[in-house]
């Protein structure tokens, strides 16, 4: 019994049954959950007013489970819809990925009424609009903190700290694997796979790591941010997602030595004509806050009209962050479940009658500042020609430095003021044709406020 220990003439509150949960999956993060739950659920109870307790978990692997479950009394089954259907279930958690079997046991779940906590990033970025309605027709709530910068309480500062704000941009480091595979090539010089097989092990990257190398699983969870910034629908499809696969050890070193540093960043940005949606690697200054975020360190800057810039900075992957996270959003439940759905917090910030379909803007129309590199045959008229290319194009050239590649070789570097990408991608196929450009034009985006 938790005794209100503040007013003596008040009654002390009743017991409350305990919240029984449903695991779908004991992998990194549901083992982690697990362990958090056990370890701290005095504490936990504390906070929550009644205890959880997991009561069912889905496996693939039964025997693996029953190593880290040990004695405890808990149904462990290889088919999650037998945990959707379970009456004796109040809340599933969905620790399994993918959206196969996620989808069809959170839908069923939902469609039973239980409450559902996920940290499938890429479900809710796929199908979280049918999620989320079929949530609010059933009148439960699906809480997803963890499926955003991992530890970092991003969700609950969108979703009601900031609610007095008009955001006008987010810009976050939002995958933990790839800012660990960047600093490890900048600050070591580690090769690629190297650093990728590492992250693999520390259990930071998906399951399948492209994921995570190509940008789409930021671009999962830029897609949230977007949608709880700007009350808009989530639309993953409409994302402008380039990972780091292609970045090159060369354009790091260029970077470093023009005072920047790249990292992949997600940006969402609200402009007059639409929403820009963009996941990239980036060109951003040394003395950024984001600059320093290393290893598989998240960070989300959010700059509302009201507030102005608030940074949110933590571990953004691996068990026992990711897992606090998820136990978080079961405190949560816990504590509203018995709350009048007309009252609970939006799951998206706004309401779901209030959403707007504002668009989001193609690639071409994405404006940005650029960085090019090339290498060129280093005679006479070479950059009076390029010039004339950006001139022609209205794109304007901030900064640019020359140095020798072989005898007859020179690499020139660009940085360009900011500018419409379709008329820099245009501008970059010509310069490509001219006669004397010796390689591919690489092009890089640049955020100077970021
Ligand atoms: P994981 O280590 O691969 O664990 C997945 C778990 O789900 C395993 O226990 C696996 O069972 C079980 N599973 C998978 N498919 C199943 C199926 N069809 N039926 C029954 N059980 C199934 O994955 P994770 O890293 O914990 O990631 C889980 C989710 O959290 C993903 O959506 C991921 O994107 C998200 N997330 C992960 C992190 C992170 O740092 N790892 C951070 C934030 C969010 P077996 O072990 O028996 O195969
Ligand atoms: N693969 C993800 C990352 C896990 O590296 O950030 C956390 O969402």
């Amino acid at each position: 019994m938790i005794a209100d220990k503040k007013k003596p003439g008040k009654k002390a509150r009743k017991a409350t049954a305990p919240i029984r949960v449903g695991l779908l999956g004991l992998g990194v993060v549901g083992g982690g959950t697990w362990k958090v739950l056990r370890n701290n659920a005095a504490e936990i109870a504390r906070r929550a007013g009644r205890s959880i307790e997991i009561r069912a978990v889905a496996v693939r692997d039964i025997e693996k489970a029953r190593k880290l479950l040990g004695d405890e009394k808990v149904k462990v089954t290889t088919d999650g819809m037998e945990i959707a259907r379970d009456p004796k279930i109040d809340v599933v958690v969905e620790l399994i990925g993918g959206e196969t079997a996620a989808r069809e046991w959170v839908m069923e779940a939902i469609h039973q009424g239980k409450h559902v906590v996920t940290a499938n990033k890429a479900l809710l970025a796929l199908h979280g609009n049918e999620i989320f309605d079929a949530a609010d027709e059933n009148n439960v709530m699906v809480a997803f903190e963890a499926a955003v910068a991992g530890g970092i309480p991003i969700i609950k500062a969108m979703r009601e700290g900031l609610s007095a704000n008009r955001i006008d941009w987010i810009a976050g480091i939002i995958n933990g694997t790839t800012n660990f595979i960047l600093s490890e090539m900048q600050s070591r010089g580690e090769p690629f796979n190297t650093v990728l097989a590492e992250a693999q092990r520390l259990g930071y990257a998906e399951a399948d790591p492209t994921f995570d190398i190509e940008g789409v699983d930021a671009a999962h969870k830029l897609t949230l941010l977007a949608s709880m910034a700007f009350g808009i629908p989530v639309q993953f499809d409409k994302a402008c997602i380039e990972g780091i696969s292609k970045l090159e050890a060369e354009d790091i070193q260029h970077a470093a030595r023009l005072g920047y540093r790249i990292k992949l960043l997600g940006i969402a940005r609200r402009r007059d004509d639409g929403i820009e949606l963009r996941v990239h690697p980036t060109l951003i200054r040394m003395s950024s806050p984001l600059a320093s975020v290393d290893g598989a360190m998240n960070a989300v800057l959010v700059h509302g009209d009201i507030v102005g810039p608030t940074l949110y900075y933590g571990q953004g992957a691996g068990e026992m962050p990711t897992a606090s996270a998820v136990v978080a959003d079961l405190v949560d439940v816990a504590r509203l479940e018995s709350a009048d759905p007309e009252h609970r917090v939006p799951y998206l910030a706004f309401q779901p009658d209030a959403v707007e379909d504002i668009p989001i803007l193609a690639a071409e129309d994405i404006e940005s500042a650029y960085y090019l590199r090339l290498r060129v045959a280093d005679r006479p008229g070479v950059l009076a020609d390029i010039s004339r290319i950006l001139a022609e194009a209205g794109i304007s050239i901030g900064s640019m430095i020359q140095e020798p590649y072989q005898a007859d070789e020179a690499t020139i570097i660009f940085l360009l003021h900011r500018a419409r990408e379709g008329s820099v991608m245009q501008a970059i196929e010509n310069i490509q044709k001219l006669p004397f450009v010796r390689s591919e034009v690489t092009r890089l985006r640049v955020e100077e406020q970021i």
